[in-house]
């Protein structure tokens, strides 16, 4: 496959580039501070198809191809991982409608997206996390047949607490384990739909992560995403294609931490000579771009086996770039601290920022222990 990107594929990443540059960068140590995105940066994102990179084009969105949305990822990522995030998670929960929702789902979801609002993926609860099928939250059908009764607390769920719609994983058989999981568009306007606490966390601080909670939320029968008893089954194939986002994202991490080493290597000086002269500076940077760069090409590998023709499971793959690309940001990262020293420490750089970051790529969407059994699972069965 040919990685070179055409002319459009270039034209989008440099008007994203611009606007990292110009719009986040600037407002990152602020919006860190604050945990709120800068004002009007939401319609900025928007009106540049971020909140909507991979809803096709015939339901309103931007329809990207994988291999533009990872270059995407990586420019968000070295400006903010926060925002980056934010973003991502609309992607995350518009999955499960473009794998199996009918067109009528697709238009109303993305309709409410594509008037510049923010989506959530709830599938994570108090109870669960790793073992994402032991979910307890309730769908019950009502005695008419005609919808269901939701019932249930989700919790760590980016953009909880300011989505407009949510993807909701509930069981709705408990006596099938996770094929009695199915999954269900729910508008953030229905009644007994509540946020809870709000996360104050170490890193992507911007990142609004909540409980939601859903007592007794009235669902009609048209918003089962797909057949019942499927739903654990699309959240897996949402998260094998979210998680080279989160590698993609993680690589802009990691190269930021290089760009920003660089430049103070550069102009420190220390015993007659900048510090980037000194090998023991050198080498580091050299550890830290090939670590990248092998990241890079973890994403890539994803990419080759998501467009192989026949078509193949690409779920090992997902799971290497996450794995691989979360645990080099948190490394890289902390290269970088190093590098600046006692600058590096100071929240007046913006490279401590990064590893707080870079720390959640190895947590969520998938722990990291979780990416290693998938991995395993496949070793195991070659
Ligand atoms: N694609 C399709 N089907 C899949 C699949 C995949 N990738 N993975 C599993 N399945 C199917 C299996 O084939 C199996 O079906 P059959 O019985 O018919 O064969 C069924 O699903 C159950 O599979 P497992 O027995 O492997 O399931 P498990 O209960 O052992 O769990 C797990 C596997 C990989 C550990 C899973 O629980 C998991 O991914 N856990 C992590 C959850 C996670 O990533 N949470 C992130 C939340 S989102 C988030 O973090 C977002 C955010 O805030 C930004």
């Amino acid at each position: 496959m040919d990685f070179a990107y055409n002319d459009e594929q270039k034209e989008i990443i440099k008007v994203v580039r611009d606007l990292v540059e110009k719009e986040i960068v600037p407002y990152a140590s602020e919006m860190d501070e604050t945990g709120k995105l800068h004002e009007g940066l939401l319609e900025k994102l928007a009106a540049q198809g971020l909140l909507g990179v991979a809803i096709p084009e015939e339901f309103g969105g931007a329809g990207l191809d994988a291999i533009t949305i990872a270059a995407i990822y990586e420019e968000l990522g070295k400006g903010c991982a926060g925002v980056a995030t934010t973003v991502a998670a609309n992607a995350l929960a518009s999955y499960p409608v473009i794998i199996a929702g009918n067109d009528d789902q697709k238009k109303r979801y993305f309709d409410i997206i594509n008037e510049d609002n923010l989506a959530a993926f709830a599938l994570t609860e108090p109870g669960t996390g790793s073992d994402a099928g032991s979910v307890s939250t309730r769908a019950m059908k009502t005695e008419d047949g005609k919808g269901y009764i939701l019932n249930g607390t989700k919790c760590f769920i980016t953009n909880g607490g300011v989505a407009s719609v949510y993807t909701v994983f509930a069981i709705t058989d408990k006596t099938k384990g996770v094929k009695g999981i199915s999954a269900f568009i729910v508008e953030r306007d229905r009644p007994g739909v509540s946020v809870g606490k709000e996360e104050d966390k170490m890193g992507i601080r911007l990142s609004n992560t909540t409980e939601v909670i859903f007592q007794d939320v009235h669902i009609p029968a048209d918003h089962l995403i797909g057949e019942e008893g499927k739903g654990f089954i699309y959240a897996m194939q949402t998260l094998d294609l979210a998680r080279p986002m989160v590698a993609s994202l993680a690589v802009g991490i990691a190269q930021r931490a290089i760009d920003e080493s660089v430049k103070y290597a550069k102009q420190r000086v220390t015993f007659g000579k900048p510090i980037i002269k000194h090998e023991v500076i050198a080498f580091k940077l050299a550890d830290m771009d090939m670590k990248t760069e092998v990241a890079r090409a973890a994403i890539i590998n994803f990419l080759n086996t998501y467009y192989a023709v026949p078509k193949r499971n690409y779920t090992r793959e997902a799971a290497i770039a996450k794995c691989f690309a979360g645990d080099m940001a948190v490394q890289v990262a902390l290269e970088a601290v190093q590098i600046l020293g006692g600058f590096g420490y100071s929240r007046e750089y913006p490279v401590e920022k990064l590893v707080r970051d870079a720390k959640i790529m190895q947590i969520y969407e998938g722990t990291n222990e979780v990416q290693r059994m998938v991995i395993a699972g496949f070793v195991a069965n070659k």
